[in-house]
């Protein structure tokens, strides 16, 4: 285990906890600002928000977002990245920066990926030569990016295999890896590292997992591995049992999640921290998430729906033009949606800042100690009844 204590960038200030469940509210002070927990993270991956400006972003209310190292390392490269001085001034962002690893996004678009001691190995999708992703380029990659959060390298493994040593392999290689992450982290004082429990959907291996990372005492956590198919009930029991073994101090981060209904949930569990690319991917798809589920608007049902996208939703696209915002309408996107981008970028604004919302409402049911009650009519208008 590497011996030097490892400073930190981040401040966590517990402001509130749920008296029934294991929800809290709480402040995470990182070196772009302070941002309010429970959070969603909107995933960047090309330094951008496919299709919405930094500014368009930031009206969202976004204040902490996901860059890919992986993708970053490829394109602009480590040398633009080092020239013009991180992934703040390349996009323009003057607000907080989480980059993930790289392994798994690398293992899970790249079938050819292959995994050792060494790293992770896999042929450039640019042009075939071989590639290794080690901790320590991983660590470098992140350092040159200049973001506010980076995540160790870590080996993941689909939750639903069978292959029991190949997990349990997975987990400690991701240990050894943390130590090696540690020792490789030039900036730890501007920079904070998370580690990713690992460990499938094993609970034996999981506290194992809890132990070790715990004992390496990084500014943050996260559980690593799931959101991969899994049973929702088998996914629950993983995050309610690490979150026990967590401690009570630090801001934990679930890895790729974000459906509405699974971030509250995961909340009451006691997790603080999700990103997932489906809000951003699925307002592509002509898709607008509100509080009564997901409407598809290119259905033609919308072609002469002259409401909001939202009724009452309060993102640029759907507030009145008398309150500043634009007034579209659901006519409107189904209009442009099937040939212009216009309606996609709008889509994206909305269900950001949907998702943002959300966590907003979350964080004032905790702090006003009424979590419980909020679960059952988040519930309530997501499935009503048929009766
Ligand atoms: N994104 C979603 N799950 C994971 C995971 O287990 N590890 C990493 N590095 N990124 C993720
Ligand atoms: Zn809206």
């Amino acid at each position: 285990m590497a011996s030097k204590a490892m400073p930190s960038a981040l401040k966590f200030d517990l402001i509130a906890k749920c008296s029934v469940t294991k929800a809290r509210a709480s402040t995470l002070h990182l070196p772009h600002g302070p941002v309010s927990l429970p959070i969603f993270m909107p995933v960047a991956t090309q330094a951008s928000l496919k299709g919405l400006t930094p500014e368009q972003l930031e009206e969202t209310s976004c204040r902490l977002c996901l860059n890919n190292t992986y993708h970053l390392g490829l394109k602009p490269g480590q040398a633009t990245l080092d020239a013009i001085g991180g992934a703040h001034k390349l996009q323009s962002w003057p607000h907080n920066i989480l980059t993930d690893s790289g392994g798994f996004q690398m293992v899970s678009l790249l079938r050819l990926a292959k995994v050792t001691e060494e790293g992770v190995r896999f042929l450039s999708p640019h042009d075939g030569t071989p590639m290794l992703l080690t901790p320590e380029h991983s660590i470098s990659l992140q350092n040159s990016i200049g973001s506010d959060i980076i995540m160790q390298l870590d080996d993941v493994i689909a939750t639903t295999s069978p292959d029991l040593a190949r997990m349990e392999e997975a987990m400690k290689r991701s240990v050894r890896w943390l130590d090696r992450c540690i020792e490789a982290h030039k900036y730890p004082e501007r920079q904070n590292l998370f580690c990713i429990i690992q460990g499938g959907l094993n609970l034996d291996l999981r506290r194992e997992c809890c132990k070790e990372m715990v004992a390496r005492d990084t500014p943050g956590i996260a559980i690593g591995g799931l959101s991969g198919g899994e049973e929702k009930y088998a996914y629950c029991r993983v995050v309610d049992t690490c979150t026990d073994l967590l401690p009570e101090k630090k801001p934990r981060y679930v890895m790729g999640v974000g459906y509405p209904e699974d971030l509250v949930v995961s909340v009451a569990l006691g997790a603080d921290m999700f990103d997932c690319v489906w809000p951003t991917r699925t307002a592509r798809f002509g898709n607008a998430i509100t509080s009564t589920g997901t409407l598809n608007l290119r259905n033609s049902a919308y072609a002469d729906d002259f409401g909001p996208v939202e009724e009452g939703c309060g993102c640029i696209c759907c507030r009145p033009v008398a309150e500043g915002g634009l007034g579209i309408t659901r006519a409107y996107v189904y209009h442009v949606a099937a040939k212009e981008t216009a309606g996609a970028h709008l889509l994206t604004m909305h269900n950001v800042y949907y998702q943002l919302n959300l966590m907003r409402q979350i964080r004032t049911a905790v702090v006003e100690d009424r979590y419980p009650d909020f679960v059952k009519e988040f519930f309530a208008q997501l499935y009503p009844s048929k009766d």
